[in-house]
């Protein structure tokens, strides 16, 4: 049965945890869908990921429909989320609601997220009146890495942490059916999850959050450009694709693959007359 924003509601009743990963083409998508994920998101870490971007500033809306679509089409059973990237909401409510739109019509998303606590309660509130669920995504917020001044965990000062705690509960005010905290110290994590009534999923926020997610491509080895202390590889995948690459190298060159049993038949009097 295909999860809602009422499975992850249900959840935070329960004190169940919730579960999400990234993916970005539909291959992966099917795979974890079919593990049992609760949701799927796909990240605007698909410029690092799949585009080879440094950051995801460049990422645009027609990437994300494009990689978005992809996932929707194999996620059979999760949640699909799908990131607002960096300048399709924070200019306007207006551009907010349309960029929402296009990727609930165009990419099939069952909800969108977006970045930023209080400065963008208004946009969080117009996209959801307009029946669209949001994630929001607070905390290390990538699509402001230049403000920042780098990957930083944030919310360690006391200024810090209540303006964390601020933005979690202006999030959740405008509505907002879970909220993303990134690289932010644990027990401040458990503080403000224990503070709302909607799930927090953390990412390097520890283990005292509703739900946890992490980049499918950091948890399988495969992105090597930066690590983050946070990510735990569940399998070295990366290294597996190395292997392979290079047996498949190695018999091609050898003319050991492809054998008889990999190729098609044609019968000899045909072949005999062309020549
Ligand atoms: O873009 C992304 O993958 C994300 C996760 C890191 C939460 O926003």
């Amino acid at each position: 049965m295909k999860k809602t924003v009422l499975t992850f509601a249900k959840a935070k009743e329960n004190g169940e945890k919730l579960t999400m990963l990234t993916a970005y083409d539909y291959s992966t998508a099917k795979l974890i869908d079919q593990a049992g994920i609760d949701a799927i998101l796909v990240g605007d870490s698909l410029g690092n990921v799949m585009l080879g971007y440094e950051d995801t500033l460049s990422v645009t809306v027609d990437d994300m429909i494009h990689h978005g679509a992809a996932v929707a089409r194999g996620a059979k059973e999760a949640l699909v989320v799908i990131d607002m990237p960096f300048m399709s909401y924070q200019t306007s409510v207006y551009d907010a609601v349309v960029n929402a739109g296009r990727l609930m019509k165009e990419g099939r998303a069952q909800a969108v997220k977006l970045e930023g606590g209080v400065e963008v309660a208004p946009q969080i509130k117009a996209i959801v009146d307009a029946g669209i669920p949001v994630m929001a995504h607070i905390g290390l917020t990538p699509q402001s890495i230049n403000a920042f001044g780098g990957f930083k965990v944030q919310g360690k000062s006391e200024a810090q942490a209540k303006k964390l705690i601020e933005d979690a509960l202006a999030v959740q005010e405008a509505g907002a059916f879970a909220v993303t905290l990134e690289c932010v110290p644990e027990k401040l994590a458990t503080l403000v999850t224990k503070k709302l009534y909607i799930p927090t999923i953390g990412i390097g926020a520890g283990a005292g959050c509703d739900g946890q997610v992490l980049v499918y491509a950091d948890m399988l080895g495969m992105f090597s450009d930066f690590t983050p202390k946070f990510v735990k590889r569940f399998a070295e995948t990366g290294q597996l694709m190395m292997e392979a690459f290079k047996a498949y190298i190695e018999e091609v060159k050898a003319g050991t693959y492809p054998e008889a049993k990999h190729t098609y038949a044609i019968d000899d009097d045909v072949i005999e007359k062309l020549y």
